[in-house]
């Protein structure tokens, strides 16, 4: 557990762990969501280690951005079982909101506010931190994010001005200044350029050293780059989860031959 946040460090502190598996951060099992009517999620069974790298992958509508807002309880109705750092997610200390912080979560499109880059960075803490921030913090969560040195000289002005490139690594150095036991991206370079494309791999594989990450990619390449465990998802269900070695050269089932082949499949 990140020890950085004083107020989930209290909560966390008189929570009742449930039982306890050594070196994982996250076990979700039998995870299941219906959505209109239809189920969208089916028996969702992984765990994510302490740290390192997670690529979640599959075609188009295979439910991955469903299960990453599932896990950051964007969806309240999921049944099964989630534990975050053996607690279950339903009785997090502090509630959803101090669980959200724990999982933070990176979109596709970045969505900074309309206010300076250093405002952007502190706005998730409370107001006292945010009027006054924890010494480093700012520097240090822009440097993880490897954005310092694009925008250490303009702290002061506005988000806005960055590049889209520039703006995603700004998500990530704000999901991390509430120091987060893991991150969850959502195709997070998916419209940016090779540049920035490299510069987030970089900023991620750097934070793996520390963190579980789950990053949803459609970029088999990046996927190879990027290794750790995949995960490969069809039609709302897990079908196989192996090491990035493997999978991309010895795929097990013929579901995840196809998608590598063609990038679909046809579970569904
Ligand atoms: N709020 C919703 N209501 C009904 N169906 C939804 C909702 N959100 C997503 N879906 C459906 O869930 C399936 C999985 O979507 P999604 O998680 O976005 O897939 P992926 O990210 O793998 O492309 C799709 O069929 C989509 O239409
Ligand atoms: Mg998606």
């Amino acid at each position: 557990m990140n020890t950085k946040r004083k107020t989930s460090d209290m909560l966390v502190a008189t929570a009742q762990p449930a039982t306890t598996t050594d070196g994982v951060s996250l076990q979700v099992s039998g995870l299941k969501l219906s959505l209109g009517g239809k189920n969208i999620l089916r028996d969702i069974s992984f765990s994510l280690r302490e740290h390192g790298i997670n690529i979640l992958i599959g075609p188009s509508g295979a439910g991955k951005s469903t299960l990453l807002r599932c896990l950051n309880q964007l969806h309240a109705d999921w049944q099964g079982e989630m534990l975050i750092m053996n607690h279950h997610a339903r009785q997090w200390p502090g509630g959803t909101d101090a669980l959200r912080h724990q999982m933070g979560l990176i979109a596709q499109k970045p969505a900074v506010f309309p206010c300076s880059i250093e405002k952007n960075v502190t706005f998730g803490l409370s107001s006292r931190e945010r009027k006054h921030p924890p010494a480093g913090l700012i520097e240090r969560v822009l440097r993880q994010a490897v954005l310092w040195d694009e925008v250490k000289d303009r702290l002061h002005e506005s988000a806005a001005i960055l590049s889209i490139g520039q703006q995603q690594r700004l998500c990530i150095a704000r999901a991390l200044a509430l120091s987060p036991s893991m991150l969850l991206l959502d195709e997070p370079t998916a419209s940016l350029d090779p540049r920035s494309k490299q510069l987030i791999e970089a900023s991620l594989s750097q934070l793996a050293e520390t963190m579980p990450l789950l990053c949803v990619t459609h970029d088999i390449e990046q996927a190879q780059r990027l290794g750790g465990q995949i995960i490969f998802m069809c039609d709302g269900r897990i079908i196989e989860i192996a090491s990035a070695d493997t999978f991309f050269t010895r795929p097990e089932r013929l579901e995840a031959r196809e998608f590598l082949r063609w990038s679909t499949c046809d579970c569904s």
